[in-house]
């Protein structure tokens, strides 16, 4: 096939934990998929370290990707050969740092006698580099009229409304908005970026089905057995409400609180019914949460950042938010988020419970008891880990039976004896992924492809941040409430509510464990 473009990625901080982990497996992904259709690409791996340092970290990395499964065998050693035959790493710091990265790109394009396409800047560094490279990026690096620019940003984006604020003005003087990718890479979730299309794709049997009058609760829940050792110098700036829940949590409450837009696959119109829900959360309280803290995180911040003994943090690294919607559709339905480190197990899933009597949209009698043998009846999209251990979407068998896009989901069967959610497997029907991939590889591919419905809009972005600040001033000087934490003790903690309020069921750690606190 003849060559349309040359496509240049720069992955900065090419060397950290998260292109080490993710971002460079993603490239090699896009690679895979990309490079026999039309395009040239080089990958431009940059960062502050030494080059000579840079190249080693580099080289194993490159060495240690994977190839998909239905690989010929034999075949991956030579496409990775092929992969880092196009790979480099240099460092970038001075704007004369990029105006060379320029001069080398337009050469090669040149070489190759193409057209450049387009070049993507990956941030994959701390906000605070963020300014400074922009600046560098758009003063000598921009390649040439008729070439598109993207920059991927990755979070947090700000602490609080007004630094999320600032960040978006500072860094729109560099950037175009249609030039920005804010990743949130619970977006690329295969099960999170489903909850859209499910909803769109049995808009028939959901018609009756999604709102006050049948929706019992809703939970969107991201529990984690992992602590913040080695993170608390970050993790005392933006604390679990900061780094999971004004994200993660918030964009999935998003997706299923929303109005579903015509067309799912405008953004523009995913954008505008987002906003729109955002305007009808209900403001958070004080009551509206109940935070807590692992007991050996004060520790673990006082060696970290070498605190005296006598520091206490006051931040929660664990949240639970009772989230209420005022709008037509779900006045009255409690939305639950919660999230926490040093917790009993790992998994995330969202829950959509509904009432005993619900609308039936596939029987003759419309309105019929439950049936199923355990109640309540429940829509699961079930984002890994945990028991089930894999993604997947779940609908009790005598709510309907759901479509999901065959091509890429399929049905499975229950495991005998494996419940979930109280409820044995066989009663519902369940779909895990056809291949399952990993987000940032997906996000990677949507990137290229323009997808920006992956990613967060800056109107998104700070209305997420109006929601949360207030709450976030709120909590500034409570003491969470101490948990044990951890795989033996994680579940010490749980809460219920009444109304529109929270509170622990569980005495507090005091009475639970006696005991210094790290
Ligand atoms: C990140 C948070 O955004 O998500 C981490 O900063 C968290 O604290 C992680 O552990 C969880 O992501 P995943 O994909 O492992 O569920």
């Amino acid at each position: 096939q003849e060559l349309q473009g040359h496509v240049s990625v720069i992955l900065l901080g090419a060397t950290g934990d998260l292109a080490r982990k993710y971002l460079w497996q993603g490239l090699f992904q896009l690679y895979l998929e990309e490079a026999g259709k039309g395009h040239s690409f080089r990958f431009h791996g940059t960062a502050l370290t030494s080059t000579k340092q840079g190249q080693e970290v580099i080289a194993k990395v490159l060495e240690s990707l994977s190839c998909p499964r239905d690989t010929a065998p034999g075949r991956c050693a030579e496409l990775k050969a092929q992969f880092q035959q196009l790979s480099e790493y240099r460092r970038l710091k001075t704007p004369e740092d990029y105006l060379a990265l320029s001069k080398d790109i337009e050469a090669r394009v040149q070489h190759e006698g193409l057209q450049e396409a387009g070049r993507i800047f990956y941030f994959s560094v701390p906000p605070f580099a963020y300014a400074d490279i922009a600046r560098s990026i758009n003063s000598s690096c921009r390649p040439g009229p008729g070439a598109w620019l993207r920059v991927v940003l990755e979070k947090p984006f700000g602490h609080d409304h007004r630094s999320a604020q600032q960040l978006a003005t500072e860094l729109g003087s560099f950037f175009q908005e249609e030039e920005m990718y804010r990743v949130d890479h619970y977006l690329g979730k295969q099960v999170v970026a489903q909850i859209l299309p499910f909803r769109d794709q049995n808009r028939k049997a959901l018609d009756g089905l999604w709102n006050r009058h049948h929706v019992e609760r809703v939970e969107i829940i991201m529990k984690e057995t992992v602590d913040a050792e080695g993170r608390t110098s970050f993790y005392e700036e933006y604390g679990v409400i900061g780094d999971v829940l004004q994200n993660h949590l918030t964009e999935i409450l998003m997706l299923v609180a929303m109005e579903l837009p015509l067309d799912i696959s405008s953004s523009e119109a995913v954008l505008g019914h987002k906003l729109q829900a955002f305007r009808a959360l209900r403001g958070l309280q004080r009551g509206s949460a109940v935070v807590g803290q692992y007991q050996a995180y004060r520790g673990q911040v006082r060696r970290e950042l070498q605190k005296p003994d006598s520091f206490h943090s006051l931040t929660p690294t664990f949240a639970g938010i009772l989230v209420h919607i005022d709008n037509l559709r779900w006045e009255g339905v409690p939305f639950i988020l919660m999230s926490g480190k040093a917790l009993d197990e790992r998994v995330g899933y969202v829950r959509i419970l509904f009432k005993d009597q619900v609308y039936c949209a596939q029987s003759e009698k419309r309105w019929v008891p439950a049936q199923s043998h355990c109640l309540p009846q429940q829509i699961i999209f079930y984002i890994g880990h945990g028991e089930l251990g894999s993604p997947a979407v779940l609908v009790s068998r005598n709510l309907f039976r759901p479509s999901l896009p065959s091509a890429s989901w399929k049905e499975v069967e229950g495991q005998p004896g494996l419940r979930l959610f109280g409820c044995p497997l066989s009663d519902y029907y369940a779909y895990s992924p056809v291949r399952e991939q990993d987000a940032y590889s997906i996000l990677i591919s949507h990137i290229f492809h323009r997808r920006k419905d992956s990613f967060i809009a800056m109107e998104n972005l700070l209305a997420s941040w109006v929601f949360w600040t207030p709450l976030l001033d709120s909590l500034a000087h409570e003491v969470p409430r101490l948990y044990p934490g951890g795989a033996e003790n994680g579940h010490l903690l749980d809460f219920e509510f009444s109304g529109s309020h929270l509170s622990f069921s569980q005495p507090p750690l005091e009475q639970l464990v006696p005991g210094p606190d790290s």
